[in-house]
């Protein structure tokens, strides 16, 4: 008789993690949505203790009902915004994630992406590639936005908002941020106005929680107090971005641009955007580098190991 728990596994995962899981537990992979999905969790799903699941995936509510035995919920990534987190608090499932070692590489990514959009790194690229450099001065080549000592508005000071806004240090930009609630250990200016932070940035980086309550956000009015001076850096997710009212903002040029690493309904990204030239797009990667994946298939692993050894987890969400 198997005495290892049961793991159900809702995405591949990577290479190393999938090992570390088999080795100490019994894996069942979920079956793409459909008959074949319905019949395997109708079979198997009153054996399944574990899910691990990932920010993306999440566990819908009629997931976590076809797992009446669900004992611990173990998430790769560090976004709860698609985990039904009040169906696993009723029946006291833990849910465990991998927040902090991420903070870098999103914040990376979120200055990447700044740089990118403002200094036109992406439209210099294709313009030579497409041998549209000419000998001839002056380039044709339309000017950027200069980042050093610029305005950066960050939208949520969380653990990775904090960590954009100490690299703006570098570039002598100067901060401010909108969250609900002025953050108290920190000396950047709070504005409790959102419109009224858009106005003031020549950058806006978007890095709050999505869910219910942060959805369309950054709506028309946010857009229009940014302005042709401002772009709008998205690495948090795509729910809080008014996507309609971006592509009209971004058409009419009524923003300066828009660089977005993560879309309303992924994979989805609306094709107007392929044609701007004032717009850089990127498939939501802000946590995709080598260590710091492996640092986010440690937690998971982690968490699991704590729970089923009859410990806390050590990243509880
Ligand atoms: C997360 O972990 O929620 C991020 O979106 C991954 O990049």
């Amino acid at each position: 008789m198997n005495s290892r728990p049961v793991l159900l596994q809702a995405l591949p995962l990577l290479p190393w993690l999938e090992r570390q899981l088999a080795e100490r537990y019994t894996v069942q992979r979920l079956p793409a949505p459909g008959p074949e999905r319905e019949a395997f969790l109708r079979e198997h799903g009153a054996g399944l203790e574990g899910l691990v699941t990932s920010a993306a995936h999440g566990a819908s509510a009629a997931l976590l009902q076809a797992l009446p035995r669900l004992r611990v919920i173990s998430s790769f990534g560090v976004g709860l915004d698609q985990l039904d987190l009040a169906a696993a608090a009723q029946r006291s499932i833990p849910v465990g994630y991998t927040p902090d070692v991420l903070n870098d590489c999103v914040a990376d990514l979120a200055f990447g992406l700044l740089l990118a959009v403002g200094r036109r790194i992406p439209e210099g690229d294709r313009f030579v590639r497409a041998s549209r450099w000419s000998a001839q001065p002056p380039t044709p080549f339309p000017l950027g936005r200069r980042v050093s000592g610029a305005k950066l508005g960050i939208v949520g000071l969380g653990r990775i908002g904090r960590t954009i806004a100490k690299r703006a240090s570098g570039f002598d930009m100067e901060v401010r941020y909108h969250s609900r609630r002025p953050v108290e250990d920190v000396a950047w200016q709070h504005e409790p106005q959102l419109p009224e932070l858009a106005r003031w940035s020549d950058f806006l980086v978007v890095i709050t929680a999505g869910g219910p309550e942060t959805r369309h956000l950054i709506d028309e009015a946010v857009l229009e107090a940014l302005g042709p001076k401002g772009f709008l850096v998205n690495v948090a997710r795509g729910t809080v971005v008014d996507e309609k009212a971006l592509v009209r903002a971004l058409q009419g040029k009524r923003i300066g641009g828009a660089a977005l690493d993560v879309f309303e309904r992924e994979p989805h990204v609306p094709p107007e955007l392929f044609t701007l030239d004032n717009v850089v797009l990127v498939p939501h990667i802000a946590s995709a580098t080598v260590q710091t994946r492996e640092a986010m298939a440690q937690r998971v692993v982690d968490n699991l190991d704590a729970f089923f050894a009859g410990r806390e987890l050590p990243s509880a969400a």
